[in-house]
């Protein structure tokens, strides 16, 4: 069951191992909270989607988990990443990511943060709305540049996923509707600091069934044609990341060759370099969080492991209700409970795991909450003054801590 979330972590004679190395012996000699990641999966994930879109970018979606040594992963596979912040752009920059790999989404770039990303020259800002083309074009002259853009579209589809992650339908704050879409494209082409080069659209993240990008992407090429005829060099169709990964035992995760499958057939006649911009499929499962236990409290009605990773280690379950299956680092027995896995954060929402079937564990024992790659340390805060836990990547047998440990200086200064 473990490989079917990552093919490298296995249990040996009761204990947890991702490629080869003891999260035990991991969790001892960096202690917990730690986020452990396996550079292998992530490798294997990025060439799955190469090899199921061939000649397409993969824009690693860096939000999904920014540290430079997993970016620079990604670069060493030949990705492209897809950024949402000047942040973002710097860690990419960091990482390694040639700065005309990048694309750059949001709906609320400052002026210091397109500026950053004008002189680096990245390969093209998917602009979300009007405003932003003024001012981008603005900039783009004052540095003597000329600035490449796609238009964000919104297609209108339900990706079914969580409403907070569902991104392209028509009340959500991202991207433009197709006439919209048709407006600005006629607008930047006056603009003389703007090259119009693309169509972006992202309908959403957690998409376990590949029909909604169907729907999208048949839209979007239905524009990409018009477009055409009208004269516009599209050379980029960038379609997004969003596909799901597995989080609960039953869940069945679309492969990248899925979703080509899906989307192949309205992007075969189209001339343009297609783009993807996974961060879930890429680093989900390639991480675990491991924890603690502090506490065992027995309330008669409820039972609880308390640990010592929180809700603002790992929001996940405190936002989206999302879970992550959880499993002890070292077997010890076979005895089952019924159990919530909350943090020491002073908040109800504080949980990992609630009225969870669990072996039943002790002071001491540690546990790995899996699929936690993803939007765990990215989405990490200092909340109850709490440092950031340290991320430690492994390949192959060896191991390196990639982040320190942040001390209580780090947050109070
Ligand atoms: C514009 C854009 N691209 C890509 C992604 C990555 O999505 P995922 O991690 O689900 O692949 C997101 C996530 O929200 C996004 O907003």
């Amino acid at each position: 069951m473990l490989k079917e979330y990552n093919p490298y972590l296995e249990e040996k004679n009761g204990e947890l191992y991702l490629e080869g190395i003891s999260l035990k012996k991991l969790a001892q000699e960096f202690g917990t909270p730690l986020y452990v990641y396996s550079a292998s999966y992530i490798r294997d994930r990025i060439k799955g989607y190469q090899k199921a879109f061939p000649g397409a970018l993969v824009c690693y979606a860096v939000k999904a988990n920014f540290n430079p040594h997993i970016i620079s992963v990604a670069a060493q596979e030949g990705a492209g990443a897809d950024i949402v912040s000047g942040g973002e752009l710097v860690a990419a920059l960091k990482g390694g990511i040639e700065p005309s790999k990048i694309v750059y989404a949001g709906v609320g770039k400052t002026v210091p943060e397109l500026e950053m990303a004008v002189d680096k020259e990245i390969l093209m800002f998917n602009v979300e709305s009007r405003e932003e083309l003024f001012v981008l074009n603005d900039i783009a002259g004052r540095l003597g540049k000329k600035a490449r853009i796609a238009i964000r579209v919104n297609p209108d589809v339900d990706p079914k996923t969580h409403p907070y992650i569902a991104t392209g339908m028509k009340k959500s704050k991202f991207g433009v509707d197709f006439e919209t879409a048709r407006e600005e494209f006629k607008i930047a082409k006056d603009l003389p600091n703007l090259e119009v080069v693309g169509l972006h659209c992202h309908i959403g993240s957690q998409i376990l069934d590949v029909s909604p990008y169907k729907e999208a992407v048949e839209k979007v090429v239905g524009l990409y044609k018009d477009l055409l005829k009208e004269g516009y060099e599209i050379k980029y169709l960038d379609i997004g990341g969003g596909l799901g990964i597995k989080y609960k035992p039953e869940d069945k995760e679309p492969t990248p060759k899925d979703l080509a499958r899906a989307v192949g057939p309205f992007l075969e006649d189209t001339e343009a370099q297609v783009i993807l911009e996974p961060g879930r499929s890429i680093v989900g499962n390639a991480g675990v969080l491991l924890t603690q236990v502090q506490f065992v409290k027995d309330k008669g009605i409820k039972h609880f492991l308390i640990v010592d990773a929180g809700m603002n280690d790992l929001i996940r379950p405190s936002i989206y209700d999302a879970y992550h299956h959880i499993v002890p680092v070292e077997r010890k027995t076979d005895e089952y409970i019924i159990s919530d896995v909350v943090g020491p954060i002073c908040e109800t929402g504080d949980f990992l795991a609630r009225d969870r079937r669990i072996e039943k564990l002790q002071r001491g024992d540690y546990l790995a909450v899996l699929s936690a790659g993803a939007y765990g340390f990215s989405m990490a805060s200092h909340y109850n003054v709490r440092p950031k836990p340290a991320e430690v990547l492994v390949e192959k047998g060896s191991y390196r801590l990639i982040r320190e440990r942040e001390s209580y200086e780090d947050i109070i200064s």
